[in-house]
């Protein structure tokens, strides 16, 4: 047998892609809208979509498990999903009226339902500028200007939501208290000293850092589930909320990665039971049109009501697209789906067949692997050869980036290969039109990838 080479595998099949990823570079920087959407050699570039599967420029036909990053939590094209949107466009006459309408507050009643601190909602287009904006109204309300966050948690890609989101082990400090590292070239001093960066799932040092800074800090920003797969523990997270609330710093909850991705309707903060101050929303409830909403108590975000709020003491909020009719209509009809009894029973059976398929596939490969994560988001760690780190005790990022990343693009290129479309090195997410015969051909093509991998 040849040696394995998945990514020769890889160029094989996707020639279309190759050479439009070319073309596509005299106009875009690396071919892509966003450097998160690129990979080596080249991304493969999609034509079409139906449920679970997605179709490339050479024709392939793919296993979705990329789902645009997480929104497409029923598939593509969801028939409930697509009347909503052409209902919205034909009875309001407009995509958009840029004036306040009734779907707006109908949509924020919804929300303030689900999430307890949502006693007030605004909306936003992208998840980036729900955190951007949340951040601002926490600094606004206790006016104080820096934030933390935790390292290796994603909140958009501005400066500040950027600070230590991959920092390399060289120069991100101390497990116990992290350095303040800009991800992206062109931070500016001032973004780095006025974000402190905390270690996720370590209590006593976050404990300790916070009280130290606790007279500068306006807020604290986390992910419940670092990156959809790292889960707070439960008594961490319990933790961070009884220390915030001591100290009176507000905690955000950026849940637009496990918002209703998790076991049940809602977000992490239903399933682990922690209300925080205010939650950022995004992806899902757009129902794959762009969205974003945050939600806070209504002392804090009556910084930004025109009504009751001087103007010079208001914080700023604005955006053209903001509640945009079509988009509330999407993510509406979305949320309905989601609310069926029989949803979640069967998006966690397909989820932990996958996850558990993997592990099953993994264990028996010989190496030391792991498919981690709840719900319906999960990625596939290998651990380095002889390295400490276990598997079932992922905690953090650095716990994460200690990974093989090299084994895990040997198993990623193999799987694009043979059928499987996501992004490498990035999480797997699932949706309710994947079937079981999805799961049993990703899970055939995993064995022998695998199987090729070892020999
Ligand atoms: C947790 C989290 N927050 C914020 C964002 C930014 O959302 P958007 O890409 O819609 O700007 C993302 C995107 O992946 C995310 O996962």
């Amino acid at each position: 047998m040849s040696p394995f080479d998945p990514v020769a595998e890889y160029k094989a099949k996707t020639k279309k892609s190759a050479e439009w990823s070319e073309h596509a570079r005299k106009f875009l920087p690396g071919g892509v809208t966003g450097n998160v959407k690129f990979y080596g050699p080249y991304p493969v570039y999609l034509k079409k979509a139906k449920g679970s599967h997605v179709w490339d420029l050479d024709g392939n036909e793919y296993i979705d498990y990329m789902l645009c990053f997480g929104p497409l939590i029923l598939g593509h094209g969801d028939a409930r999903v697509n009347a909503a949107i052409r209902k919205q466009m034909e009875s309001d006459g407009s995509l958009i009226f840029g004036a306040p309408h009734e779907g707006e507050a109908k949509m924020a009643e919804r929300l303030s339902r689900i999430f307890p601190c949502g006693e007030r909602v605004r909306f936003t287009n992208s998840g980036l500028e729900a955190t951007l904006h949340a951040l601002r109204v926490a600094r606004g309300f206790k006016q104080k200007g820096k934030v933390a966050k935790f390292e290796g948690h994603y909140h958009g890609c501005y400066d500040q939501a950027l600070i230590s989101l991959t920092p390399s082990a060289d120069v991100r400090g101390p497990d116990s208290a992290p350095c303040s590292i800009g991800s992206s070239f062109g931070t500016s001093q001032d973004t780095l000293e006025d974000t402190l960066v905390l270690p996720f799932n370590d209590i006593q040092s976050t404990e300790k850092l916070l009280k130290k800074h606790k007279d500068e800090l306006a807020a604290v920003i986390m992910e419940p589930v670092q990156r959809g797969f790292v889960p707070a523990k439960p008594d961490f997270i319990k933790a961070v909320r009884e220390v915030t609330r001591d100290l009176g710093i507000v905690l955000i909850f950026d849940e637009v990665m496990s918002g209703f991705r998790m076991e049940k309707f809602g977000g992490a903060q239903n399933t682990y039971g922690v209300d925080p101050d205010m939650t950022c929303l995004g992806k899902i409830i757009g129902g794959g049109l762009p969205s974003g909403a945050f939600l806070g108590k209504q002392e804090i975000m009556s910084v930004i009501d025109p009504i009751t709020r001087p103007k010079d003491t208001r914080v700023f909020h604005g955006g053209t697209f903001n509640g945009h009719p079509t988009v509330l209509a999407a993510g509406n009809a979305t949320l309905d789906v989601l609310q069926l009894a029989e949803t979640y029973p069967y998006l966690n059976k397909i989820s932990d067949k996958l996850r558990n398929g993997f592990n099953d596939v993994l264990a028996r490969s010989g190496f030391d692997a792991k498919a981690v994560g709840p719900g319906s988001t999960f990625n596939v760690l290998f651990a380095k050869k002889g390295s400490k780190v276990d598997l079932d005790d992922i905690r953090d990022y650095r716990h994460a980036a200690s990974c093989d990343s090299a084994l895990r693009a040997q198993f990623d290129y193999g799987l694009m290969a043979r059928g499987m479309h996501f992004h490498p090195d990035k999480p797997f997410y699932t949706c309710t039109a994947h079937s079981e015969k999805d799961v049993d051909v990703t899970l055939k093509a995993a064995e022998e990838v695998l199987k090729r991998m070892k020999a």
